[in-house]
């Protein structure tokens, strides 16, 4: 029935990770997020909506490159084609990720914004139609970039993280994503659909012995008030060494990568409050009791 539709879509609990610059951390968030709902036993898709593949290449280096992409599901232009095209991945074999799952949609190189040009801005939207009853939630790794791409996830999501170093010229691009959002809410509310929310501003590579990023998370502050998410996630070599093992922090076996997977636990329990949905609170609660403890942050100095 063509009208309940848009119902079934926006039911869904979709979110998009947003920075119009670069190398700020979406995808590592995204990527931790994911896994810690996913070890909470939340069902978890992941579409790679970034030409990079950097989400896709992380949760399984063996993805064969011919998989069906996100690039074939938004042409398809087919209500529920993300489904058909969402593959178990490496990470979702984890023993630490057994409770729940975490699938992708894999990203392509070929996917510009001249493919939303020929298949729409709601291509997306509408290949996601029906997620919500496969899926907990739905996250959407975005490139550095405010087009056409990006767009498409503020018609499809109903929720959005920003993120930003915590550096003064990042600070000020969380300004122009903002009103980027806010340039859709006539576009949602003609079709019936509340405004993007922003969950929160994750603040990522933090230092908390520079002041300069101090100064800088006061800004955000400033900015956002209370959805400026706290702890920010501190910046820690491990990191990068998860990163080349293709590891969630949270299977990595070393203490300053548990500190850090509980921040980001932390961090997905106040992402998933935001849906007010009670089955959702649930899953908020295991992410709290099980995956966050004192000794995991204060090995992060948080
Ligand atoms: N907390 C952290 N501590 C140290 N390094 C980090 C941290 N978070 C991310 N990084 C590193 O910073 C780099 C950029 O992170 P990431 O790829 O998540 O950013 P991005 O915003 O997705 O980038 P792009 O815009 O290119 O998609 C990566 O090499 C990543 O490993
Ligand atoms: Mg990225």
């Amino acid at each position: 029935v063509p009208h309940q539709q848009p119902d079934l879509s926006q039911s869904a609990h979709i979110v998009t990770f947003l920075a119009n610059k670069g190398g700020v951390g979406k995808t590592q968030a995204a990527l931790s997020m994911g896994a810690a709902i996913a070890a909470a036993g939340g069902r978890v898709l992941l579409v790679d909506m970034d030409q990079q593949r950097n989400a896709t290449v992380l949760l399984d280096p063996d993805m064969p490159d011919q998989a069906f992409t996100v690039f074939d599901v938004l042409a398809a232009g087919e209500p529920g084609a993300a489904l058909d095209a969402a593959y178990p991945t490496a990470w979702s074999s984890l023993p630490a990720l057994s409770a729940g799952r975490l699938d992708v949609v894999p990203g392509d190189s070929q996917l510009t914004d001249q493919h939303l040009i020929e298949h729409g801005l709601d291509a997306l939207e509408v290949a996601l139609r029906g997620a919500g009853e496969q899926y907990d939630v739905v996250l959407l790794d975005c490139p550095p970039s405010t087009g056409l791409v990006v767009q498409s996830t503020l018609v499809a999501a109903s929720r959005a993280v920003l993120v930003t170093q915590p550096q003064h010229l990042s600070i000020l691009g969380l300004q122009q994503i903002s009103s980027l959002i806010d340039q859709f809410d006539q576009y949602r509310s003609n079709h019936g659909w509340s405004a993007v929310q922003v969950a929160g501003v994750l603040i990522s590579q933090y230092d908390s012995r520079r002041t300069e990023h101090r100064d800088a998370q006061a800004e955000v502050r400033e900015g956002f008030g209370t959805l400026c998410w706290n702890p920010p996630v501190p910046e820690r070599a491990v990191v990068q060494k998860a990163t080349a093992a293709h590891f969630p922090l949270l299977a990595y076996p070393d203490a300053t990568a548990k500190g850090l997977a509980s921040v980001f636990a932390r961090l997905s329990s106040q992402l998933v409050r935001t849906f007010h949905d009670p089955y959702l609170a649930g899953l908020a609660n295991r992410l709290s009791s099980e995956q966050i403890t004192a000794d995991d942050l204060t090995a992060v100095g948080v």
